[in-house]
Parts: structure tokens; sequence; C-alpha cells
């Protein structure tokens, strides 16, 4: 069985699907590896540690021929699905449910589309969720953009001259991207503050030795592990509850996402006029519409002295561990679905079932 590895075309991405380990791996169990030549160049693995590993490193073309499986990072472009071989199985993000002409794309080539988003959030299948693994990276690296951006230190310092008291870091969302970003707050010597509309949270922050701002007094809740989206009343007391950590803090770091939603709104014009000038907001969900009203994508947008960062892919700035960690989990979800280096998608599987998108002319996702 023939699997082929894209280098991705996605402006400022670095990363590649599959680590030269990775492709040794397989090697060893008996697939047939291509790699197309560069792939793995902005990750800092060479075409030779793929050779060496028993891949083949080859044109685009030449690795695409006869595949039988095409792994890839982000979504395919247009132009990619009409590369692909008619009836593979594609592997990649694909956020089918706001990419449904992408789907009908690769439906009509009778491609099997396996979505690495679309994955459930089941305990088997932790090690093959490249949202926690990526997200977990990104959220080291916001609190690095944010420490870089950030015109003073984070911890204490007593000296000589005089004490310099720590930053003051609040995060919303305490996912897994929050999560990592508190642990990494803490580990600079921050004082760090976190909320989320999942009351859970509380316990998982206070055990990272963060404060949970609670919002008293409106539910919002979960399904499924996920946010639901907040009602009118809840970010009235959002507002509230962490207006007053907002004018004091240095850092403010944005993770919250609604699941097929645009990502809400939770610092608006007048929170951040409430914001110290010289201190930072590194907006994570800026893709996704944006966190704070002024987030840009890509861009930094100076309100009155107020740096509003709009960290997209913060995954792609750590592209060794990202691209590490990412082919790790698809060396997990390759032992489910090609158990003997045969594919073999069994649809009563809810792991299969989960990420099937498309198979055999079929959608099989509400798209
Ligand atoms: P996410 O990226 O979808 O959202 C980030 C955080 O924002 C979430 O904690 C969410 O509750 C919060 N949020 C949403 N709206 C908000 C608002 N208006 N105000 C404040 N916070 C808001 O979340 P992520 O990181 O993907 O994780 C979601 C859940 O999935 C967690 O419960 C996590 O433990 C679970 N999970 C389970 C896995 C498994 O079992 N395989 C793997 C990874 C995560």
């Amino acid at each position: 069985m023939k699997i082929a590895v894209l280098k991705e075309t996605r402006l400022n991405e670095n990363r590649v699907a599959v680590s030269p380990q990775v492709a040794g791996t397989w090697v060893k169990q008996g697939f047939d590896v291509s790699i197309e030549s560069a792939a793995g160049s902005n990750s800092w693995f060479s075409d030779n540690q793929y050779s060496e590993a028993g891949a083949k490193v080859q044109t685009r073309a030449d690795a695409l021929k006869d595949a039988n499986v095409v792994m890839k990072i982000n979504p395919p472009t247009h132009d990619e699905i009409a590369e692909l071989p008619n009836g593979c199985a594609l592997i990649s993000l694909m956020y089918h449910r706001s990419n449904a002409e992408l789907i009908q794309a690769l439906n009509a080539k009778n491609i099997s589309a396996i979505s690495l988003d679309a994955i459930p959030r089941i305990s088997r299948a932790q090690s093959m969720d490249v949202l926690s693994s990526q997200a977990n990276l990104a959220g080291y690296m916001a609190v690095i953009r944010g420490a870089g951006h950030l015109d003073k230190i984070f911890p204490l310092l007593m000296t000589a001259a005089g004490t310099v008291t720590p930053a003051k870091v609040l995060i919303f969302g305490v996912g897994v991207a929050g999560l990592q970003a508190i642990a990494t707050a803490k580990r600079l010597g921050a004082v760090v503050e976190a909320t989320d509309v999942r009351p859970e949270t509380k316990e998982q922050v206070e055990s990272l030795g963060g404060k949970f701002i609670e919002v008293k007094g409106a539910e919002v809740g979960s399904e499924g592990g996920y946010a639901k989206e907040a009602t009118e009343e809840y970010r009235a007391k959002q507002r509230e509850a962490v207006n007053k950590s907002l004018a004091q803090a240095d850092l403010v770091i944005t993770t919250a996402l609604v699941p097929g939603r645009k990502a809400p709104i939770l610092v608006d014009e007048e929170q951040v006029g409430m914001m110290k000038p010289g201190s930072v907001l590194i907006d994570m969900a800026a893709e996704q519409g944006g966190n704070c009203v002024y987030t840009k994508p890509y861009e930094v947008v100076n309100q009155n002295g107020v740096r509003i960062v709009g960290a997209a892919n913060l995954a792609s700035e750590l592209p060794i561990n990202a691209s590490e960690l990412f082919a790790k989990n698809l060396v997990e979800l390759m032992k489910l679905i090609a158990p003997k280096s045969e594919l073999v998608l069994d649809r009563t599987d809810e792991i299969v079932a989960g990420c099937l998108i498309c198979h055999g002319g079929e959608i099989t996702q509400s798209v």
C-alpha cells in the first residue's frame, strides 16, 4: 500500500504531516512511503533523512502516482484535489462543516476523506487527536509570543535597586491551549488568572497554580466536552467578573472557541479601553473571527497602546515538535485504519464513523 506525503502549500506553514522517524516506522511495517521533495525542509527534516529511513523522495506528481493514502496537514486546495488519484484516501484537517464545497469536490473524485479535526473526543482517540497535540504547542507559543511583545519581565525580581512585581496574565478559555498557556506563564513566574464557561475547568486551573474567575449566576454548560454558545446574560456576567482583572493584566490570552461557530467576542471596544497601555492581547481565535473586536489574523493592531496580536497557526511556529507530534498522531490513526498494512475503513467503529466524511461516492457526514 502506497502512502504519499505532500509538502504544505499554505502560506507561512512550516509543518509537515510525517516525520522521517514515522516514515521509517511505516516502511518497516511494509508500507511504500513517498515524500514530496522538500516537504520537511521548514521543519528541519531533510530529504536525506527521509531517504535514510527508507522512504522515496519524489516530485509531487510521482509521489501521488498510484498512491492509496495521501497525507497532509491543511485542508486540500481545489488544485490539490485535482491532483489526487481517483478513489484514494486523503487524511488531513478538513473542517468539513465550514467547507462543504471542498467535500463535494473530494466526493466527486470518489475520495475517502478522513478529516482529522472530526476525530471524536473520546479517550480511545486521544493519541490520534491532532487538535490537542497542536493546541498544546500553540498554547505554549502564545505565552512566548506575548513575552516577546511585552516590554517587561514575567517573574518577581528582588534586586538591590528594588523589587519588580510579577506580570499579570489573564486567560480566556481553558481548553487544551489555555491549560498549556497557564502552565507556561506560571513557569515563567507570572501571576495567572483564567476563566471558562465550563465550570469543571476551575479545578484544572487551580491545579496549575492559577486563580479561576468564576462567572456566577449564569449557566452555559457543555456538550460532548465542548462549550455551548454563551447567552447574552452569561456574557454580561462574565464582563462583570473579569473586568477588574482585565484592567490590571499585562498579558491577555484568548482561546475561546465554540465548535462550528464563529469565535465568541469576549473583549469588546469598551474592555480594550480599560486595558493598560503597554499591555498585550494574544488572540488565538484569530482565524475563527477572533475573541477581541479589533483582532486581525496575522497582524498586530495597536489600539491606544494595547497591542492586539491576531495569532494564527501558532503551532506552525514550532514546526519541529508540531510535525513530530502530528506524525505520531497519524501513526496511532493508521494502527486503527490500516492494522495489517492495508486500509480497512470499518464504519461501525466510532472513530472511523466520526472522521470519515465521504467514502465510496457518498457523503457520510452533514456538511
Ligand atoms: P476549544 O478549542 O473548542 O475551546 C477552548 C476553550 O474555550 C474551551 O475550554 C471552551 O470551554 C472555552 N470557551 C468557549 N466559549 C467561551 C466563552 N464564551 N467564555 C469563556 N470560555 C469559552 O476546546 P479544546 O481545547 O479543543 O477542548 C475542549 C474539550 O475537549 C475539553 O473538555 C477537553 O478536555 C476535551 N478534550 C478531549 C479529548 C479526548 O478525550 N480525546 C482530547 C482533547 C480535548
